[in-house]
């Protein structure tokens, strides 16, 4: 880094290299993260559930980054066979740099996914393990590879690790099975990085959270669209007493290229770590719970039906 500070003027030349962002629609935390992948010279893959929101962001991101080397992925990540297909299209990127697990929803309805999955959980930690475990040949054969998964200071909420059968009918809680979800992300990034080391693979996992940004996060999570007047008025009303989501995603961006090693967690170094320039921060107890990393990875194998590394 060139001084105490971390800013984006310490991102690398990228040029040469591949970087996959889930959930880049525009105006939120992927936008602004493969936006400043692009500028710096990586060729970015957008990965998200919809062929038009992937155009428009590719639009915004080549008319600030003319020549912008941008690829299309389409994947739902509440969907597995989805995951599946979209990892096998992934093929042709070839080695992978950064792949960066970024989608997520927070506080949704209740919802069952078509693989029985609640969605929170299915959206937030199944798909992006069993899209990080399809694409790890991928990310191997960088020689230098990194992920990047994007947690919450909501993982403060969760008491205890999601380890339960997560098919079972259980009290449904908004706002507790999102804190979970979230510690399943530091869960998952921590077990990930040790296992990577333990098969000797030239692969870090970190993870990153963007305090409180200003996003379509809550509109998508309590009105499950970004589009119309009321969706507009939310937004606006986030936009107001947050951190904007360029600042929200210079966390994501420091892990993703800073000289750090596996296992750090970045998030914004103002107070509170709601908003201000990052910085390595600290987990719970919790996340960094070895054995209930070692048993939500089980459980996510199982459920996903894939055992790696
Ligand atoms: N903003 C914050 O203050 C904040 C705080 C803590 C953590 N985070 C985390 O930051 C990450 C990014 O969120 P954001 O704030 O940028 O929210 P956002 O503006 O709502 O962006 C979320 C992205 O995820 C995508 N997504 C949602 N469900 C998906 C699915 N089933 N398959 C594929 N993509 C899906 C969305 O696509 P669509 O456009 O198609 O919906 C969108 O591109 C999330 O993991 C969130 O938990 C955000």
């Amino acid at each position: 880094m060139s001084g105490a500070t971390w800013t984006t003027a310490d991102i690398p030349d990228l040029t040469g290299r591949t970087a996959l962002v889930t959930g880049p629609t525009v105006g939120g935390l992927g936008f602004h993260t493969a936006l400043e992948l692009a500028r710096h010279g990586a060729r970015v893959a957008l990965a998200g559930r919809t062929s038009a929101k992937l155009d428009a962001a590719a639009g915004a991101i080549t008319d600030e980054v003319p020549g912008a080397l941008l690829e299309h992925v389409v994947v739902d990540l509440a969907d597995l066979a989805s995951v599946r297909a979209a990892a096998d299209d992934a093929a042709r990127l070839g080695p992978i740099d950064l792949l960066v697990n970024n989608a997520g929803i927070m506080a949704s309805p209740h919802r069952r996914t078509a693989d029985g999955l609640e969605s929170q959980m299915a959206t937030n930690h199944f798909g992006p393990f069993l899209l990080t475990g399809l694409l790890l040949d991928q990310v191997v054969a960088s020689g230098d590879g990194r992920i990047v998964n994007l947690s919450s200071l909501a993982h403060r909420l969760a008491h205890s690790a999601p380890l339960g059968d997560p098919r079972a009918r259980r009290r449904y809680s908004r706002w507790r099975v999102y804190g979970q979800s979230k510690l399943a992300n530091l869960l998952f990034t921590f077990e990930l990085d040790r296992r990577l080391r333990r098969a000797g693979l030239p692969v870090t996992a970190l993870a990153a959270h963007p305090g409180f940004a200003g996003t379509h996060l809550v509109v998508n999570g309590q009105l499950g669209t970004t589009q119309g007047r009321i969706s507009s008025i939310l937004d606006a009303a986030v936009r107001a007493v947050s951190q904007s989501a360029e600042a929200g995603a210079w966390p994501t961006l420091m892990a993703a290229t800073a000289d750090l090693p596996g296992g750090t967690y970045v998030g914004p170094g103002g107070p509170g770590q709601a908003s201000g320039p990052p910085r390595i921060v600290d987990t719970t107890p919790l996340a960094r719970d070895e054995v209930a990393q070692r048993r939500l990875w089980e459980l996510s194998e199982a459920t996903v039906g894939l055992r790696w590394p």
